[in-house]
């Protein structure tokens, strides 16, 4: 059976903008570096006022404006992020606060930058099992906040910002005969806990008392993210019956421009078939996904009908793939 169907999309980003240009007035790295190694060009950092809660609610407004619902028809929230406002409760119950549906289901998902495909495959689980008919799957993140800015080798590579989508529960006959139905086709999730230590956060509340930055080696993230994803990406082709080159877009986790290449030149799958966000938004974690899938149906490039593969890695390891026809 198809999976739940993606009605709407929205994202938000924080007011201030920061180019390589004014991170190499202030730490030893330059633009041409950073250009050269990541892809990015700049990145949006969160400024006084300005919350994992607030874009994200941001971004759900967005989101159901897009599908024009209202806050009222959400009964599920699910947020991944690893820069929640307060340590509990979950950054979920504040945006559901905020937008004005109290009393449904609303919870946080931890799994850093594969987040927002752990929270589509819960929140798709969820709802094909009819504990729900929509929700909102959010990713929204702050890293600024979590960033060593003395360590060049991670601050340069992280923003801020916030992508929801609304999911609808699949119903019997969404398509007629023949047409191919439109919903999330197949999903897999991984983790490996033996990789913890090559990317993480120095701190948190049962260990240090502390929030903590985040420290990674980032050449073995590069290693291993490329080999995993080409697996995953296999394994969601294989599950739906669908060949690579039968996708239309790829919505990539926006860490680094060369890990983008080298996984799509890994599939068969030429470069305009990628959307690539990583120069403008740097890496936003949980986030990155859905910005970038936002950005590219504002621009008119994603359109319905497509089928859009979904994928991303990050710490723990996690990573995971989804692929949905619009
Ligand atoms: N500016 C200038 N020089 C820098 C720098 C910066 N911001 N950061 C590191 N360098 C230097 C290093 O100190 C090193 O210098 P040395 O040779 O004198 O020791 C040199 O650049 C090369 O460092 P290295 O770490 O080997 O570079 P790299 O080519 O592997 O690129 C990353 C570094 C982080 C861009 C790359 O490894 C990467 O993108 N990894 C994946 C990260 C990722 O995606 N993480 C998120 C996953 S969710």
């Amino acid at each position: 059976m198809t999976g739940s169907r993606l009605v709407g999309s929205g994202s938000a980003l924080p007011r201030r903008v920061v180019t390589n240009g004014e991170l190499a007035a202030r730490i030893d790295t330059s633009d041409e570096w950073i250009v050269e190694r990541t892809g990015i060009r700049q990145r949006y950092i969160a400024g006084e006022g300005e919350t994992t809660a607030s874009l994200a609610t941001e971004a759900a407004r967005a989101a159901l404006a897009d599908c024009g619902l209202a806050a009222r028809d959400i009964d599920l929230i699910v947020l991944a992020t690893a820069t929640p406002d307060n340590t509990f409760p979950a950054t979920a119950t504040k945006v559901q606060h905020a937008l004005g549906c109290n009393g449904g289901i609303a919870f946080d998902v931890a799994a850093v930058c594969s987040g927002f495909l752990y929270a589509l495959a819960t929140a798709d689980s969820m709802l094909r099992t009819g504990m729900g008919r929509r929700a909102l799957v959010i990713g929204a993140e702050t890293f600024s906040r979590i960033l060593d800015w003395n360590d060049r080798t991670t601050c340069v590579l992280f923003g801020d910002g916030a992508g929801a989508v609304v999911l609808e529960a699949p119903t019997s006959g969404d398509s007629a005969p023949g047409e191919s139905a439109a919903g999330v086709l197949a999903t897999r999730l991984h983790a490996d806990g033996a990789q913890h230590d090559l990317l993480y956060v120095d701190g948190g509340p049962s260990t240090t008392q502390t929030v903590g930055h985040l420290r990674m080696k980032g050449r073995e993230v590069f290693r291993h993210a490329v080999v995993n994803l080409s697996e995953v990406l296999n394994e969601v082709l294989d599950a739906a019956g669908v060949r690579a080159a039968e996708i239309d877009w790829i919505v990539p986790h926006q860490a680094n421009a060369r890990i983008l290449d080298a996984t799509a030149r890994k599939l068969g799958i030429p470069a305009e078939k990628v959307i690539v966000t990583v120069d403008r938004h740097a890496n936003t974690s949980a986030a990155s996904v859905p910005l970038a899938f936002d950005a590219a149906r504002c621009d008119g490039r994603i359109r319905p009908g497509d089928l859009v593969m979904f994928e991303a890695m990050g710490g723990g390891f996690t990573w995971g793939a989804s692929l949905v026809r619009l």
